[in-house]
């Protein structure tokens, strides 16, 4: 009997990556790449699996981006598991694994400056100025050092995935983008790797979120935009343990605010709570 065990590689270093990934290229392996900053849940396993199936080659990265924190406190206590992470990983079929340093992601700083027009001037990019121009450096850079066939994202950072197809396009990757849906707790509440952070009490009133938004969608029949933000809004901060940031009803592809059910073909519901010093993100389709 053949048996194929997946022994996975670690690469902590471009060169080493690069060494790698070049074999796999030569023997014409497709490669499908998942970018991560560790602290690894289901939710990643959810598009590591994906990647997995649909390429000879899965490589993930685990990597805290210090560029896309714009706030110094939430860097310094955004969990890192790397044993946990690492079998994981392998557990779920990737090749390669690539968990550079910091000074090896960026010897130099990197002063680029992305225009992503409207997309980066709503929701999260109001709320955390610089994050996403920090994320495409960190994409872009393991784009090109990964060089993949295809990309995958979670749809539960919709405005993130949204800020992606646009880099892609303006930077010309040959690069096939896949959203992947939002892999959620049992109780509703979307997985992150921040929820290990919250304080019992507030862990207990977050699946609201989740379930306020699913009533949201039996409601858009019956209210116009503006009463369905008020309703939502006002019944998650109805729990003294959660508070909205903003919840936004916009465009789902230009991420414009839309007043009218009528001004979009596909419209998304985006949401930011903080449950005490921790903010989560949550969305849902129209
Ligand atoms: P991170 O938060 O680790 O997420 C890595 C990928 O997993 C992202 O594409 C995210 O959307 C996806 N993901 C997270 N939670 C998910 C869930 N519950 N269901 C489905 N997918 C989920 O997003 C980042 O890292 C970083 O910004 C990164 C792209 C790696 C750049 O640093």
């Amino acid at each position: 009997m053949l048996i194929l065990l997946n022994t996975m590689e670690i690469a902590r270093t471009v060169v080493e990556l690069r060494s790698l990934l070049d074999k796999r290229r030569a023997a014409e392996q497709t490669i499908g790449f998942v970018p991560t900053m560790g602290a690894l849940h289901q939710g990643h396993v959810s598009l590591m699996e994906q990647a997995v199936r649909e390429n000879s080659c899965a490589v993930v990265s685990i990597f805290v981006n210090p560029t896309q924190f714009n706030d110094p406190n939430d860097l310094k206590k955004y969990p890192r598991t790397p044993e946990k992470d690492l079998a994981l990983v392998e557990r779920a079929g990737v090749s390669v694994v690539f968990m550079p340093e910091v000074k090896e992601m960026y010897p130099t700083p990197d002063s680029r400056q992305f225009d992503f027009g409207m997309l980066d001037k709503v929701m999260e990019g109001v709320h955390r100025p610089g994050h996403f121009n920090g994320v495409a450096q960190v994409v872009s850079r393991l784009f090109d050092m990964v060089m993949p066939n295809r990309a995958y994202f979670g749809q539960k950072d919709f405005q993130q995935l949204a800020i992606i197809r646009q880099m892609v396009k303006m930077l010309c990757y040959p690069i096939e983008i896949i959203g992947c849906t939002i892999v959620r707790e049992a109780d509703g509440l979307a997985m992150s790797s921040r929820n290990m952070l919250l304080e019992p009490g507030r862990r207990q009133s977050a699946p609201l979120i989740a379930k306020t938004l699913a009533e949201a969608r039996n409601k858009a029949t019956q209210l116009s935009v503006k009463q369905l933000i008020d309703w939502v809004v006002s019944s998650i901060n109805s729990d003294a343990n959660l508070e909205v940031e903003y919840f936004e009803v916009v465009n789902a592809e230009t991420l414009a605010p839309i007043e009218g059910w009528n001004d979009a073909p596909e419209k998304a519901g985006c949401i930011a709570v903080w449950a005490g010093s921790v903010r989560l993100i949550d969305n849902i389709m129209f």
